[in-house]
Parts: C-alpha cells; structure tokens; sequence
C-alpha cells in the first residue's frame, strides 16, 4: 500500500501506459482519477477498478482544454478536497492509427503541428498550472511527465512529436527547480517502445520492429515497466528525487 489514502490524477489512463498506472496505483491504495478523453476506455478502467472493492472515478477530459482541466481538479477537490499525485500521461504519438501526420518536420502540416504540441505539451502545462497551487497548500505532492525516447535523442521522423517531448524533458526540470521549496517534486519518465495500442500498427512493419527490439535487452517493453517507475516517483520511496529525467527504454539511451 506504497500510495494508501492518496489522490492520484492520471491522464490517458484509459489505455496503455496510462491504464497501466491507473491499476497499479489502485492496488497500491490510492484513489485513481482516470483524465481520459476516450469515454469507453476511461469508464472500463474505471469499472474494472471499482470491482476490485479499490478506488477509481473517470472524468471525461481533454487535456489540451483549459476548462476540461478547470472542471476536473474542481471535481476532483470537490470529491476528495486533495491531489497528492498527478501523471502527466496523455499523448499522442507516433502510430500509423494517429489521426495527427507524423512526420518530418518539413512535412509536417501546421495544424498537425499545433494539436500534437496541443496536446503532448500544453496538456502537461494546463495540469500542471491548476494543482501546482493545491499542492503547495498541502506542502507536498508528486507530478511525474510521460516524455520519451524523442525527448532525448533524435529519433527521425515525427518531429512535431519529438519537440514535443523535448519541451516536457525541459518543462519537468525548471518546474522541479521552481516548486521544490514547496516539497513538490516533478520527475519525467522517457519510455522506449512500449508495446500499447500506440505503436500496435508500427510493430506489424517488421523494419520498424526490427528497430524496436535493436537495444540492450532486446525487446519492447511492457506498460506494466513504465508503471512501476511512475509508481516509484509517486511514492515516498522516491522523496529525494526531483527534476530526474528517467529513461525506461531497455537501454536505448545507453548506447
Ligand atoms: N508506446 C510507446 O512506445 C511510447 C514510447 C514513449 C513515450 N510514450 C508516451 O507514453 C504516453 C502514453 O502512451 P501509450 O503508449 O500508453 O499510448 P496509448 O495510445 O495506449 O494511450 C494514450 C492515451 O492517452 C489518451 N489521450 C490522447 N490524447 C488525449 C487528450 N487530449 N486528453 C486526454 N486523453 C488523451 C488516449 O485516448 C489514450 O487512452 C504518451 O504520452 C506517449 O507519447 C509512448
């Protein structure tokens, strides 16, 4: 019960990495606020969660959106009157099933540009802007980013993507320097190729598997991985830790 009694917001946890987060977090006691814009998926992991006797709501929301954020923290605090934890999960990526084009950056449309930073970026941003202030009245809580790979080194091909990720690497370092006087710790966590329904379609492309499974240990990794190091950063386990920018990649970074 390494999160007993907490209050923990996680965006995108109706799938993947997000969802992942979202039953781990549960087991380890805390109540789980499942900020997903897929309404189906967000209220299966809800349910899911809820008939294991543990704790879970779902609030349909739109990250990019500043009034989706404003209602769900006012829920949020309406419910619960606190929020010790928030993972910054949501985002869109590189998937042939992505409705945003992925691509170089002089072939990436403007409007593409915008909603992938939109979303990947500003979705960190407004979050974060609307607990910090609840967290510094309760002296404490814990943000952790879902960055990426792309967010440091050059990964080709999805430059939208990768600024975007990049920006969260940089944003998780000046936040971490910016609060931590007010014992809020912000870490960043920069998956590799983590086998959710983002990259489903691109591992059926046998080159871009190939490339997927060219690091250390040989293999994609789990959502279940990612969610045991956001686990860590949440948890008190970790409270001398801020402004880390953790790979979790199966030694892609090494190399
Ligand atoms: N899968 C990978 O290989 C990989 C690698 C590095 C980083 N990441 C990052 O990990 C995070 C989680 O991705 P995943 O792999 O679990 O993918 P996923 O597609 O399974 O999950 C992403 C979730 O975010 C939700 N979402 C997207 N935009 C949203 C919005 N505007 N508001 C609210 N919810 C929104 C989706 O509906 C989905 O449920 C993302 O930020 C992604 O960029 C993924």
């Amino acid at each position: 019960m390494r999160l007993k009694g907490q209050v923990a917001i996680i965006t995108g946890a109706g799938s993947g990495q997000g969802k992942a987060a979202a039953r781990l977090f549960a087991n380890e006691g805390a109540v789980v606020i499942i900020a997903e814009w897929n309404e189906e998926n967000g209220k299966q992991v809800e349910e899911e969660i809820v008939a294991k006797g543990q704790q879970a709501l779902f609030f349909q929301t739109d990250v990019s959106d500043e009034e989706n954020i404003i209602a769900l923290v006012n829920e949020v605090m309406a419910r619960y009157g606190r929020v010790d934890v928030v993972f910054n999960n949501a985002g869109v990526g590189f998937s042939s099933s992505s409705k945003f084009k992925m691509d170089r950056l002089t072939d990436t449309p403007l409007q593409d540009w915008n909603q992938i930073l939109a979303i990947n970026l500003n979705g960190v941003y407004l979050l974060s802007k609307y607990v910090i202030p609840l967290m510094k009245k309760q002296n404490g809580g814990s943000i952790i980013n879902n960055s990426s790979l792309n967010g440091i080194i050059g990964v080709p091909g999805a430059d939208a993507y990768t600024a975007s990720k990049g920006a969260v690497v940089a944003l998780t370092r000046v936040m971490a320097v910016d609060y931590g006087k007010y014992n809020i710790r912000v870490n960043c966590i920069c998956p590799g190729a983590i086998d959710t329904p983002m990259i489903a379609d691109v591992l059926k492309n046998e080159a871009f598997s190939t490339a997927f499974t060219s690091n250390p240990l040989r293999r994609v990794g789990k959502p279940e991985e990612v969610a045991h190091a956001a686990l860590f950063l949440a948890s008190d386990e970790s409270s001398y830790i801020t402004g880390l920018i953790m790979p979790v990649d199966g030694g892609v970074s090494a190399q």
